[in-house]
């Protein structure tokens, strides 16, 4: 046996069954899928380091000075901050950090006391929550009580004239969603199948397993075919089978160009899935990095990991 890992030794021995002809053409067909791949994105952040707000390649999403206070506490006060364009980029932080706020402020639904950004290369502080949607970012929402009153099809065309806040009666001014609405039905029940929720298109919202009420919310928040989709805790309560579900769902979404900015707690998901991962605390960016050097940054690991993820087998 040599010590090669167990999947090297298995190919050797797949090539071992294979003619010489037939590997020169097996050869030949990796090279040009290697030509012909499209590199993901976050190769584009290979070899950038961890400095709190660091310059990316290819921001879709540039924040500067953002800042939000309730009272007396700053619960936003984010100096820079970029976010590379079609990555999954995970926001993480301790209860309280701020990063909830900075995803309403951002997305148009909470206004900002200071701070200027940009979506997609234009200035977007200040923009209504429906005209970021309109400009392609988007953030998912819990269904609300009034929404569960809905059938799972009308939430979805709710949803494509919605992120006008989640105020139902406010996203019911019909003028907005009648002319299209053979188109809209059309989308809504392409994206229900998708989530293999098509079978739950006409029964109340209000009827879904929780797992299935995840689904939704992140069916609802494509209806308006989103550039950038940001995600606030989306398996929040979801059991492993459907997290790994979700997850497959979120991969997909970058894999076909999306940008994904993703609130999620389990670090064990964030290390599995992200390309970039900012950390937040007293609503300030402490650190931002590749996965593996989040993991291992102190001032991350003070200010959130603590012993949960530094010690072997520690877990929150
Ligand atoms: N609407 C609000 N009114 C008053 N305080 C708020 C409001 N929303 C958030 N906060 C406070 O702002 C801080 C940041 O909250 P939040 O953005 O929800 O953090 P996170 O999502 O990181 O847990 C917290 O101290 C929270 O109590
Ligand atoms: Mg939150």
């Amino acid at each position: 046996m040599t010590d090669e890992p167990k999947d090297v030794q298995g190919a050797a021995d797949e090539r071992a069954e294979l003619g010489d002809s037939e590997i020169v053409e097996a050869r030949q067909l990796a090279e040009e899928a290697v030509e012909e791949t499209v590199l993901p994105d976050e190769s584009a952040l290979a070899g950038l380091t961890g400095t709190p707000g660091i310059a990316k390649p290819d921001p879709i999403l540039v924040a500067d000075g953002v800042s939000r206070a309730f009272g007396g506490l700053k619960a936003v006060d984010v100096g820079h901050l970029e976010v590379q364009r079609g990555t999954i980029t995970s926001l993480i932080g301790p209860n309280g950090a701020g990063k909830t706020t900075l995803f309403n402020v951002l997305t148009g639904f909470d206004r900002a006391d200071s701070g200027t950004w940009s979506f997609d290369g234009r200035p977007a502080a200040g923009l209504a929550a429906h005209k970021m949607a309109r400009r392609g970012m988007v953030r998912t929402f819990q269904l609300t009580k009034a929404l569960t009153r809905l059938t799972v099809l009308e939430n979805m065309k709710l949803a494509a004239v919605g992120q006008r806040g989640e105020n139902f009666f406010n996203a019911l001014v019909p003028p907005l969603w009648r002319p299209q609405e053979g188109g809209l039905e059309k989308r809504a029940l392409e994206l229900l199948d998708r989530f293999k929720l098509a079978h739950m298109r006409d029964s109340f919202a209000g009827e879904l397993s929780g797992g299935q009420r995840k689904l939704l919310e992140m069916a609802r928040a494509l209806m308006v075919g989103p550039s950038m989709v940001m995600l606030d805790e989306p398996m929040a309560g979801v059991n492993p089978a459907l997290t790994q579900s979700l997850l497959g769902h979120v991969r997909a979404l970058r894999d076909e160009g999306m940008t994904v900015l993703f609130v999620e707690h389990d670090m064990d998901v964030v290390m599995g899935i992200s390309d970039w991962v900012v950390c937040m605390a007293q609503g300030q960016v402490i650190a931002e990095g590749p996965p593996e050097q989040i993991r291992s940054n102190r001032t991350v690991i003070d200010a959130y990991l603590g012993t949960r993820y530094d010690e072997p087998g520690a877990k929150e």
